[in-house]
């Protein structure tokens, strides 16, 4: 499948992908603090990939590029059900490590979600604490090569 990644618009795509978000039980947050702010679109915070032939959105990544910590927080990831297994959420987080101003993304993931965990691994992330959210999901962070 051939797709693009950019930011996203928020007057014209937070509608759809907060649906997106909403289709998994682990996006409860989702729309709430930091989706919600119109500066994460302002920054360029949310990105989406978009079919070739369509233009339909489908997955997204939102993110906050840390300014006191050198580091890019991973909020959220997310790829339509139907086009999962294609290559779009593995082209997404690619992005994200070319978008990130630093050499480390982190994320925090439910423990019970076996199918990201085991994504985030396959992609190179490692587990760094397995204590968050009060003992419910598990820190995991990525190490990139030093920008020129
Ligand atoms: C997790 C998610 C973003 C993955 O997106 P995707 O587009 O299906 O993933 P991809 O097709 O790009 O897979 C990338 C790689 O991860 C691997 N992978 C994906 N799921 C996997 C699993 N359950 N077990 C092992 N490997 C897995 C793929 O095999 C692929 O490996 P490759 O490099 O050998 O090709 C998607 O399933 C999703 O939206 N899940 C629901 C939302 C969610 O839970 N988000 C995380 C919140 S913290």
């Amino acid at each position: 499948m051939i797709f693009s990644i950019e930011p996203a618009n928020r007057n014209t795509e937070h509608d759809i992908i907060n649906k997106i978000g909403k289709q998994t039980s682990y996006c409860k947050d989702f729309g709430s603090i930091m989706f919600s702010s119109e500066g994460a679109y302002i920054k360029g915070w949310i990105r989406v990939a978009k079919i070739a032939v369509s233009g339909a959105i489908a997955g997204f990544t939102c993110v906050r590029h840390k300014v006191r910590a050198p580091e890019t927080m991973l909020y959220f990831i997310a790829v339509v059900k139907d086009c999962n297994g294609e290559g779009i959420g593995k082209a997404l987080m690619a992005d994200l490590e070319k978008q990130t101003p630093h050499n480390r993304i982190a994320l925090k993931v439910e423990k019970t979600n076996e199918h990201a965990i085991a994504f985030y691994t396959r992609l190179g992330y490692i587990t760094e604490s397995i204590n968050e959210y009060g003992g419910k999901g598990i820190l995991m962070a990525k190490q990139l090569e030093p920008k020129e």
